[in-house]
């Protein structure tokens, strides 16, 4: 079945399984579950090429060189984390690397292979962050688009899958039963932004895949999707929220006035590309041995004191000493993108900045995907699964998107028999509210918050920048509260009002954390605290 189309009259539908978002997460999982007799609605609030997936650049993390190991993949994601990642959930999605990137070619994505010296063509593996080896499995420097057009594709053609765009979920429905939020998921409130009327979708169950919340920041990689609506649906739902002090700084961000979000791939350090100062000098070995090739929050940081230190807008990646041939084949989407803001990359080297990139924190889950509600799972981006810890490994998310679809997918297929149709639920209720007349108040609170969580909550914080910001998110919640009770709701302040629940969450776990810890940098406490045993940050709702 193909994207739905568009109704005017009142509208309420059940499924066995709603999956909020069409990423690399909610596609797979919608794939695993419809080749059994599962009706499945798959939810996008722009296209379905929205959310972060189809602009992933460097690759997928997977063992499959001979040199390489399990127990070495295993070990640098846990020396990543700083102390935090779950080890039996790094092994658990360590271990399925092979077969999901097997399964990802059996629904026709093409990665880019190589003959190697006894004429067997093979996978070719980069190398990123962090990586003790090669064993990142790419599609040149475009992963992301070749992963999800497929699973666009293949979702279309599939009878049991139905594809929503523009489609934005206001509210999930709850209601009561045991356990140990009392509550069980029903269904959801979903605005149609282009049909201007609130839907209800009654499900048996339902999955969040709605990716991150690096809009938080006002420079991001991400689009414009990463509101992190997910993680907010969750905690107004009654969820446990995890660590979401750990968001990722990614180091190498296109600095260019009309280029704010585009990546440039860590792949083009693991390739030999060197930052360097404006006067030419490299500088990372002096803040680690691993120098270029460093985890990320490493990285970021660096070049953040050098900007700081000297007063520059931005360092360089330099990988001009590559030939073109080499630089060409390799990362055609970045060589491409860089000469339309005339930069040859070729020749010259490429002025960057770190931008917000990734959240490793999100909603608690277990090793099925299973949230602190009856029937309620996430995957992705937006949940918080152990893996990461205080630091994400590069490409080990697109890795996980994949392996807890598969987990999910095992779980629902496995309760699905035992679980009821939603019962009748009553149509969203807009008599008390009417169109707003000052679209302006949104407008200007979503570059506010922005702009201060990037002041005072980005690479590096400190206990009184913490408290600035949370007085404002108090002020901002407030208004948009009251703008909500009285206003018909509209995508942007559907956003907004999410977008705020996490600033204050980050801020809140930020806060909590009376140390330095991977991507968590304070001045007011420098050094990881040693004396216990890591712990998470978990906020209760
Ligand atoms: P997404 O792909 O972000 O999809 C989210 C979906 O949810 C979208 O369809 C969106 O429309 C929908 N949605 C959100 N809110 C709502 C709502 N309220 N109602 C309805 N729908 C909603 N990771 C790697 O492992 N390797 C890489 O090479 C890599 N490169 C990256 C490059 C860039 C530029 C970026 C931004 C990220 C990169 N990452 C990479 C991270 C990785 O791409 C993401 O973490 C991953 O794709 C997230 O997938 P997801 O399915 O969880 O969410
Ligand atoms: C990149 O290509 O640098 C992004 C990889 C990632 O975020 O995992």
């Amino acid at each position: 079945m193909g994207v739905d189309q568009l109704t005017a009259m009142p509208y309420s539908k059940n499924y066995d399984v709603l999956i909020i978002g069409s990423g690399g997460a909610g596609l797979s999982l919608a794939l695993k579950l419809a080749d059994h007799p599962t009706s499945v609605a798959v939810l996008s609030k722009m296209a379905l090429t929205s959310g972060s997936t189809y602009y992933a650049q460097g690759g997928i993390s997977a063992v499959f060189d001979a040199e390489d190991s399990i127990e070495s993949h295993i070990e640098d994601t846990l020396d990543a984390g700083a102390g935090l990642c779950n080890p039996e959930i790094v092994r658990l999605t360590v271990t399925h690397g092979k077969s999901s990137i097997d399964w990802l070619r059996e629904q026709g994505v093409v990665f880019t292979e190589e003959q190697n010296q006894s004429g067997e063509i093979k996978l070719h593996l980069s190398r990123e962050g962090g990586h003790s080896h090669r064993r990142v499995v790419h599609s040149a420097d475009a992963t992301g688009k070749a992963v999800s057009l497929s699973l666009i594709e293949r979702a279309q053609e599939h009878p049991n899958i139905e594809l929503f765009e523009h489609h934005n979920v206001v509210e999930l429905i709850t209601a009561q039963t045991e356990g140990r939020t009392g509550k069980q998921v029903l269904g959801a409130y979903v605005l149609d932004t282009q049909g201007h009327q609130v839907k209800t979708i009654s499900t048996r169950v339902v999955v969040l895949a709605t990716g991150g919340a690096n809009m938080a920041y006002i420079y991001t990689t991400n689009p414009h999707s990463s509101t992190g609506d997910g993680i907010a649906l969750a905690w107004r739902a009654g969820c446990r929220i995890s660590n979401m002090e750990f968001m990722q700084f990614h180091p190498t961000c296109l600095y260019h006035p009309d280029a704010r979000s585009f990546l440039i791939s860590e792949a083009v350090r693991g390739e030999g590309g060197r930052l360097i100062l404006p006067d030419g000098s490299s500088f990372m070995q002096n803040f680690d041995p691993r120098g270029e090739l460093a985890p990320r929050d490493i990285v970021a940081r660096a070049i953040d004191h050098e900007m700081k230190k000297r007063g520059i807008d931005c360092v360089y990646l330099d990988i001009s000493h590559k030939s073109e041939e080499f630089i060409r084949e390799h990362f055609p989407t970045i060589y491409q993108q860089c000469l339309e803001f005339d930069i040859d990359i070729t020749k010259q080297p490429i002025p960057v900045v770190p931008a917000a990139h990734y959240t490793c924190g999100g909603v608690l889950t277990d090793s099925y995907a299973r949230t602190d509600i009856k029937n309620l799972y996430a995957i992705g981006e937006v949940a918080c699964t152990g893996l990461h810890g205080a630091n994400r490994m590069a490409s080990n998310s697109l890795l996980e998107c994949l392996v807890f679809a598969e987990r999910a997918s095992e779980d629902i297929l496995l309760k699905l028999p035992g679980i009821l149709p939603a019962p009748k639920i009553p149509d969203w209720d807009e008599s008390k509210v009417s169109d707003s007349d000052e679209e302006v108040v949104v407008s200007h609170n979503w570059n506010e918050l922005r702009h201060f969580m990037w002041d005072y909550v980005g690479i590096v914080r400190t206990d009184k920048r913490l408290s600035r910001a949370m007085n404002r998110v108090e002020l901002l919640k407030k208004e948009i509260a009251e703008y909500y009770g009285n206003f018909r709701v509209t995508s942007d302040l559907l956003e907004l009002r999410n977008l705020v629940i996490v600033a204050e969450l980050i801020i809140r776990c930020a806060q909590q954390r009376k140390e330095s810890r991977g991507l968590h940098y304070t001045l007011d406490y420098p050094e990881t605290d040693n004396s216990k045993p890591p712990q998470n940050t978990i906020l209760t709702p």
